[in-house]
């Protein structure tokens, strides 16, 4: 896929995206002009993002890198234009990151991109994720895509005993934290963590929710569950709300 002109190109990389990125700034800035421009023209990212890629988006997604061990293996979920997983993969060939992205038009453009990179540590899976039932990583990463509690019952059970899930949130993360303390740990989160990752490089730094799952816990996920939440999960809510009731009294 051969990038267009475009009216408004990719700025050029800021100091830190050199700093931090080395040798695979050149990939990435490719990734960022594919963003820029039909990222733009496929509706997958607004055209007033652009000024604006590389810190808000190109950056704020690739310092979840430093979290990630060497070779480990990350499914992205929600992927949309590629962010977080796009960039990880980018920044870290030494992974392997599978895109877990619904929507066919998002699909054919991540694959596109993929090709056009020859990207060979990229899997794209057209599903949603909680329908994933055959994948297993290390590590879940995500941006964007659901509210705490909803996106732990994705992403948990796509991870091997003793894996993580990485959510990059914004300033709401504590909060969402606090309210889906319940749901994480009747999923069988761990560890429940808010990080703050990439200071020097993105102003703010990422906001980055962690969990981890425990070894038991990992085998008897109800991700399998067909119909709703598991009676731990539905146990759980009611105490949420029934604490938010109080709080309202
Ligand atoms: C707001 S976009 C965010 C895209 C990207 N992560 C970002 O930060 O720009 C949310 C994405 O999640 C995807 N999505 C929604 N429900 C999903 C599900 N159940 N499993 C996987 N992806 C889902 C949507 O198709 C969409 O691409």
């Amino acid at each position: 896929m051969k990038p267009r002109d475009t009216s408004e190109p990719l700025p050029p990389p800021p100091a830190a995206a050199e700093a931090y990125l080395g040798d695979q700034l050149g990939l990435m800035t490719a990734f960022g002009d594919h963003l820029a421009d039909t990222g733009v023209s496929h509706g997958l990212i607004g055209p007033r993002e652009v000024p604006r890629l590389w810190d808000r988006h190109i950056l704020n997604c690739a310092v979840v890198t430093e979290l990630l061990a060497p070779e480990e293996r990350v499914a992205d979920v929600g992927s949309g234009a590629g962010l977080p997983g796009l960039v990880i993969a980018i920044a870290r060939p030494d992974l392997h990151v599978t895109l877990i992205e619904p929507l066919l038009r998002r699909v054919t453009w991540l694959e596109n991109v993929c090709d056009d990179l020859h990207l060979s540590n990229v899997t794209v899976v057209r599903s949603r994720a909680e329908q994933c039932t055959d994948i297993e990583v290390d590590v879940v990463t995500s941006r964007a895509v659901a509210r705490l509690d909803t996106l732990s019952g994705w992403s948990l059970p796509l991870l091997r005993a003793g894996g993580r899930m990485l959510a990059l949130k914004g300033s709401s993360a504590q909060e969402e934290v606090d309210e889906a303390r319940a749901d994480l740990e009747a999923l069988g989160g761990r560890r429940i963590e808010v990080l703050s990752v990439g200071a020097g490089v993105v102003d703010p730094p990422t906001a980055i929710v962690r969990v981890e799952i425990d070894e038991r816990v990992a085998r008897t996920s109800p991700k399998k569950k067909k119909n709703g939440s598991s009676p731990s999960r539905r146990a759980a809510r009611r105490k949420r709300q029934q604490r938010n009731e109080n709080r309202r009294k």
